[in-house]
């Protein structure tokens, strides 16, 4: 294994070659004083990242960047004022053996936030992916898998109690047509709808104070799967369970338009006296044949990072506001969208895009 310190080295050197501001995105003057996102946000308004690593950062030729990246843990302290778990809470892992947790990282994050007066949003305990082969895999009867999950939610929500802020309690249930995944959500499949609500209350008795979501991707828009939440959470409250709150991803791409109704779609949960949160928001787009984006390409990514942020401010509930990464070299787009990337807010070398610009000042608009 190549050591964190040789890396680190590496990477001091090649920011020392490269040139600072490699697009016309000069900083707007700020009278001297450096402001970050965080400190132009808006009182009680929590401006998010994911904290990289798990995942696809285990196949790239790089150490674990939270632990390992000294630049990235300074953007991350001094820019953000919440933080996701990228994959360090999810099942696989965090409990990548039947009877054996693996709580270290997601403790590590937890504790990092605390020092940076950050809030955490926890990701995630009820969804069809990334779960351990010894779960999906295994021969367990349903009173076993009812079980197994009763006890992980305990487990995991109840050792951070009153340290998450929000918890990503059931992650995309639905497909894009509105229908429950009754085939690759083993919960579901198993057990039941009814496991969701069951999640939900465990997930209350863990910690009361957390705040719980359904979260998704394809639900930025009034659409057949942000309908099929809209009617389910509307039972669920009727019935009594602790759902508190919606939240849109926003795995946003250049290639498709944006999507004009977010806002009247937030609105409409908040009219449900619901919380609402964008929790993943990253830009992506084709890239030209040299790899680099054009400018045109930047200013439109600002425009959609900017309008995301301008929907969720202006909707009463919608307080939490999360990036999925900061920078391009972290970044699950390229491994996942194929001649896809540049969709986070900074370079590799940490400088700014002008989609960064766009959502300080936006911020700072909202905040001053
Ligand atoms: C992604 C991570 O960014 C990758 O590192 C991992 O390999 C796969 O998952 N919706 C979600 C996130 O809820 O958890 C996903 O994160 C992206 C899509």
């Amino acid at each position: 294994m190549r050591s964190a310190r040789s890396v680190i080295a590496l990477f001091t050197a090649v920011a020392l070659l490269v040139p600072l501001t490699p697009v016309a995105s000069a900083e707007p003057a700020t009278g001297g004083h450096q402001q970050t996102l965080r400190s132009a946000a808006p009182r009680g308004f929590h401006i998010g990242t994911a904290v990289a690593g798990g995942g696809h950062h285990e196949e790239q030729p790089y150490p674990d960047p939270f632990t390992s990246d000294r630049k990235y843990r300074q953007v991350l302290a001094a820019e953000f004022g919440s933080v996701s778990p990228e994959n360090q809470m999810k099942w696989e892992y965090i409990h990548p053996e039947r009877n054996r947790y693996n709580f270290g990282m997601a403790d590590a994050i937890v504790r990092f936030a605390k020092q940076n007066r950050q809030v955490v949003r926890g990701h995630t305990l009820l969804w069809h992916s990334q779960n351990p082969e010894w779960l999906e895999q295994g021969k367990f009867t349903a009173a076993e898998l009812r079980e197994i999950l009763r006890e992980h939610i305990t487990t995991v929500v109840g050792r951070y109690a009153g340290r998450i802020q929000q918890w990503d309690v059931a992650n995309e249930i639905f497909t894009d047509s509105g229908a429950l995944r009754t085939t690759d959500n083993i919960w579901i499949r198993e057990l039941g709808p009814g496991i969701v609500a069951d999640a939900f209350r465990w997930a209350h008795q863990a910690d009361p104070k957390a705040k719980l979501f359904f979260n998704d991707y394809n639900v930025e828009s009034v659409n057949a799967k942000s309908d099929a939440y809209y009617a389910l959470i509307k039972d669920l409250r009727a019935a009594g369970v602790p759902v508190h709150g919606f939240s849109a991803q926003a795995h946003l791409s250049l290639d498709y338009g944006f999507p004009d109704d977010l806002e009247r779609n937030l609105r409409r949960f908040a009219d449900l006296r619901l919380e609402t949160a964008i929790t993943e928001l990253d830009v992506r787009m084709t890239l030209p044949a040299n790899g680099v984006p054009t400018a045109a390409q930047l200013q439109q990514q600002a425009d959609y990072y900017q309008r995301t942020l301008s929907a969720c401010l202006k909707v009463r509930t919608c307080k939490s506001f999360t990036i999925w990464g900061f920078v391009d070299k972290y970044s699950w787009v390229p491994v996942f969208f194929q001649g896809q990337g540049a969709a986070t807010v900074m370079w590799n070398d940490f400088t700014r895009k002008p989609a960064y610009y766009a959502l300080r000042s936006t911020l700072a608009k909202r905040g001053a």
